[in-house]
């Protein structure tokens, strides 16, 4: 049995990186550090940890704090760490940057610390494609060897996340990979984020507040897609290189609501057009032939029947949602919309 340590593990993507790897391979036990932030949602994984009692183990603790980190990675024998941790919302990072670079940045390098001091097989940096900066709608898609030009707060924390890794990889030799993913979606996806909140506030009859004229493009993966690549590189990917992860699916905004609102059978007339994001990025899109062509990984999951099986899953779980639209959510939420 090999133990990895999953931080950010109650977040979307860390929770379905968890439920995916304990179904799929049985060699594998993951300790979850979370610190249970606005993001950080238990409900998550609850099943999961009454299914594999003995292959699951939690524990509520911030990336930042080093001594509880190093004797988690005792405790538990830890061999492999992936860092899904993160403040990883764009509109939060510009109302308030402080514990964006905070976690992003400082709770990164104490992770990296801690790599250092102990004997890890692999430190996986799970970063973004906002790092690269943003394309005009004519651009080639973004390439690893591209100069970072990161924006906003949140992608410029990212950015530097990144830099902290690769500095520890060059001087102190640790065993690291970065993964840069384009846009995800899927079950869990807190609704403060495009998808999930426009179908939160389509399926209530209220306003879809598109930013700007809704030209801006994302490139979109399924979450799951996402997972599988990240294990590829756990497994088989190269020390200190960096691997690109999309799926080639790029959609305009409001052409991506539009599909959405014909999904849920919800008309048009819900969206309104808002004030535009400070900085917004154009456009993302990610060229993923690296890890195509090293490691022989591709996406499963096409868009049509991706985001069918979110939608479907976001109406199969209304208590979910239910749950989380709280006095945080609905004030940051209304601070939003008033502002715009
Ligand atoms: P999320 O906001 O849903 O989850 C983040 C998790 O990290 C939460 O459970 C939160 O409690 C936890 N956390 C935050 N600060 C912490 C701290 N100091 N110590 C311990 N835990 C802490 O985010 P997500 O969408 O699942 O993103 C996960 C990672 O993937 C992030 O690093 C993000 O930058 C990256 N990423 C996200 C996307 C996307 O589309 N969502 C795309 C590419 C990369
Ligand atoms: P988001 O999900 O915040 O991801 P990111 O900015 O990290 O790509 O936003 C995706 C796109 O949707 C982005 O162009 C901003 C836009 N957007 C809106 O138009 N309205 C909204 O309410 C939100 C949250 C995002």
């Amino acid at each position: 049995m090999q133990t990895i340590l999953v931080t950010g593990g109650m977040g979307f993507i860390g929770s379905n990186f968890i439920r995916y790897i304990l179904n799929l391979n049985h060699d594998f036990k993951v300790v979850n550090l979370d610190k249970l932030t606005y993001a950080g949602n238990p409900e998550n994984l609850k099943d999961i940890e009454q299914i594999y009692p003995e292959r699951y183990n939690f524990y509520k603790a911030d990336i930042n704090d080093f001594e509880t980190v190093d004797k988690i990675i005792n405790k538990e024998k830890i061999e492999f760490i992936i860092n899904f941790a993160a403040e990883s919302h764009v509109d939060r990072s510009i109302d308030n940057p402080n514990v964006v670079v905070q976690t992003n940045v400082i709770g990164t390098q104490t992770l990296l610390n801690a790599v250092r001091k102990n004997k890890i097989k692999k430190y996986i940096q799970i970063s973004t494609d906002e790092v690269y900066g943003s394309l005009s709608l004519d651009d080639p898609p973004f390439e690893e060897n591209n100069r970072l030009k990161p924006n906003s707060p949140y992608s410029a924390s990212k950015a530097s996340g990144d830099l902290l890794v690769r500095a520890y990889f060059k001087t102190f030799q640790l065993p690291v990979n970065i993964t840069r993913c384009s846009n995800n979606y899927g079950p869990y996806q807190f609704p403060e984020k495009l998808i999930p909140l426009m179908l939160n506030n389509a399926l209530q009859d209220k306003e879809l507040p598109v930013y700007g004229q809704g030209i801006n493009v994302r490139d979109w993966i399924y979450v799951t897609d996402h997972c599988s690549a990240i294990l590829k590189v756990l497994i088989e990917g190269r020390e200190g290189e960096i691997y690109n992860i999309g799926a080639d699916c790029e959609y305009s905004n409001i052409n991506l609501i539009k599909k959405l609102l014909k999904i849920i059978n919800k008309p048009e007339s819900l969206i309104s057009f808002v004030k535009d994001r400070p900085g917004h990025d154009l456009r993302y899109a990610i060229n993923y032939n690296k890890i195509r062509k090293e490691l022989h990984w591709k996406p499963e999951v096409n868009f049509r029947e991706g985001l069918k099986l979110t939608v479907q899953w976001y109406l199969d779980n209304k208590n979910w949602l239910n749950n989380i639209i709280t006095k945080e959510y609905l004030t940051f939420y209304e601070k939003q919309y008033l502002n715009r």
